[in-house]
């Protein structure tokens, strides 16, 4: 530990000044009952806080900052926690995508305002992290991510259950399977402890991604959210974070083109959530990293799914954490993993995973002994997609993943609602399932809409799976062949705006393509009568939103936003 004041501290600009201006600054802290050498010459750590009770799986967080703060305080930092906008993914309406970006805004401008020389992220449910990492990554100072950690898994009729049975409930009970009952008392054995979804969903997905980028402490990904470990991680970062400041490691010496490499390949291995394309593109598009779209499909290619999760296997987070954690899981793959990328403890991954040790091969596999063969991204190209669409493999079921059908169109998600249990709709499970208009512009925000339920109808038949397309998001815990992202969307003219009822569709995902069956003449003649109504709202953020926000293969930030500003403060006179 450094004692006495240290040197080169951006919050010296502010604590250090002499006169009235270092006056105002320091008296202001003081009112809060904060003695003069807690904040004088020492690392300003910003706890960057996510805790809402509105975000249910962040409920817990303020907690976790606790803890933080014991760690800084022990390492001879100071530490502030600060909200920031947080994204609960069950309450907010129309979806919590829609606010990513502007909560982006208000974590970087909030960083950059302030007396802040190293920051700790509070994360847990699913746009809470990107939004938090981008918003730091267009500052750029030494800084650590904690996750919430996931819920322990649901208990209900002497079944483990988590937030993939959410699906499986809905189908049930349309089905008359289980009672009105039934269907409440599910939900309170579901979600039974604090923390995100116990499952691979989006929420952990990040957790997982932050880990593998190398922007926390190992074991970060897994960790229940109700275990004591959870607080002894948080309380190890507020340390380090200290030490990080004292180091200068900021974010864009972590963020290396290796880093999202392994954070792709990391995904491929865990079952990871197809929103994990969009926002590591926003990130790398944020921290300056060139990466495309097709990178995810190159760096998932020859990786098979090594994590028996669900919603691509059977268990739960909690029992990656007893089976060795991530780092375990990282260590089986030390033969393709960039094992020299440095991570927030100033170790490389490899350094972190040397020693981690594998305790059930029932939840993490080897590579020669894999739980599916195929896993991570596929990204398919055609007509129908220009700029590419994506499909998890290891969520669809093989023998769909090369399918001609007839296209069955919703225009929109009301309309979708409104024909889906149409006894006259005629649909059968060959059909390819076509939803408009849910993309990043046109709904706006690119809702979790892209794995739309099956009729009524098919499923009492004991169909359990269709072919899906969209330009919308699936929630990370959902599942089915579902393509997903097709870009450009329906709202801004792309192909899937011209697909009529009846139209053939051929997927085939081994080859990356999917195709219109359309003749171009035809294309000409329905985009030359495609008459798309004005979407844009007349104001305010969302109008904000639609007039800038990119296309899904770009990651959906806003132009604007790309890149970053740094951490300098230009005009600071009071
Ligand atoms: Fe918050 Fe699933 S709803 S993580």
């Amino acid at each position: 530990m450094t004692t006495g004041k240290e040197k080169n501290l951006r919050s010296a600009n502010w604590f250090g000044r002499r006169g009235k201006d270092g006056f105002i600054y320091r008296a202001w802290m003081k009112n809060q009952g904060i003695p003069h050498d807690m904040f004088e010459g020492k690392p300003v750590i910003g706890i960057c806080n996510t805790w809402s009770e509105l975000t249910p799986c962040n409920a817990h967080l303020r907690d976790l900052a606790e803890a933080v703060k014991k760690g800084v305080i022990e390492a001879g930092g100071f530490p502030v926690e600060f909200p920031v906008m947080s994204l609960g993914e069950t309450l907010i309406k129309p979806t919590a995508m829609l606010y990513r970006n502007l909560a982006s805004m208000d974590v970087e401008e909030s960083i950059r305002a302030n007396p802040i020389d190293g920051v700790v992220l509070l994360c847990g449910c699913d746009k809470t992290t990107p939004s938090l990492v981008m918003g730091a990554c267009s500052v750029d100072l030494p800084t650590l991510v904690i996750s919430g950690g996931p819920m322990l898994k649901g208990h209900w009729k002497g079944k483990h259950i988590g937030t993939s049975d959410v699906w499986r409930f809905d189908a049930a009970h349309k089905l008359g399977q289980i009672t009105d009952q039934e269907f409440i008392e599910a939900e309170a054995c579901m979600a039974r402890t604090q923390g995100h979804c116990a499952v691979m969903g989006t929420a952990a997905t990040m957790a997982v991604m932050v880990e593998s980028l190398g922007l926390s402490l190992p074991d970060n990904a897994a960790i229940p959210a109700a275990d004591a470990r959870r607080k002894v991680l948080s309380r190890l970062s507020g340390r380090r974070i200290v030490d990080m400041v004292r180091e200068d490691l900021t974010l864009s010496k972590l963020l290396t083109r290796k880093a999202f490499e392994n954070a792709i390949m990391v995904n491929a291995a865990i079952g990871g959530s197809t929103n994990f394309v969009i926002h590591l593109l926003a990130i790398a598009g944020r921290i300056g990293v060139d990466l495309s779209i097709d990178d995810f499909d190159k760096f998932s290619q020859n990786i098979p799914l090594l994590a028996n999760i669900q919603p691509s296997g059977i268990h739960y987070l909690e029992d990656l954490f007893y089976s060795g954690g991530l780092p375990a899981l990282i260590r089986e793959m030390k033969s393709i993993i960039h094992q020299d990328a440095l991570t927030v403890n100033g170790k490389t991954m490899g350094q972190n995973c040397e020693s981690a040790e594998v305790y059930n091969r029932d939840i993490i596999g080897t590579m020669e002994q894999p739980f599916k063969p195929e896993s991570g991204i596929v990204v398919v190209r055609g007509n129908l997609a220009k700029d590419g669409a994506v499909i998890k493999p290891s969520a669809a079921s093989p023998a769909l993943l090369t399918h001609t059908g007839k296209a069955v169109v919703f225009e929109n998600i009301e309309d979708y609602h409104a024909r889906i249990d149409d006894p006259d709709l005629e649909i059968d499970a060959t059909s390819v399932m076509v939803l408009k208009n849910v993309g990043p512009k046109g709904y706006p925000g690119m809702a979790e809409v892209g794995n739309m339920g099956l009729p009524k109808k098919l499923l009492e038949q004991g169909v359990t799976d269709m072919v899906r397309i969209s330009d919308g998001r699936m929630s990370g815990t959902g599942f089915g062949t579902v393509i997903l992202h097709v870009s450009p969307e329906a709202a801004v003219g792309g192909v899937l705006a011209l697909v009529q009822n009846g139209d053939l569709i051929t997927l085939n995902a081994h080859n990356r393509t999917l195709h219109l069956d359309v003749s171009e003449q035809e294309l000409d003649a329905r985009r030359n009568s495609w008459n798309q109504t004005e979407t844009v709202h007349p104001r305010g953020y969302v109008h904000l939103y639609q007039t800038h926000v990119e296309q899904a293969h770009l990651g959906a930030d806003m132009d604007f936003l790309k890149g970053g500003s740094g951490s300098t403060v230009t005009r600071d006179s009071h």
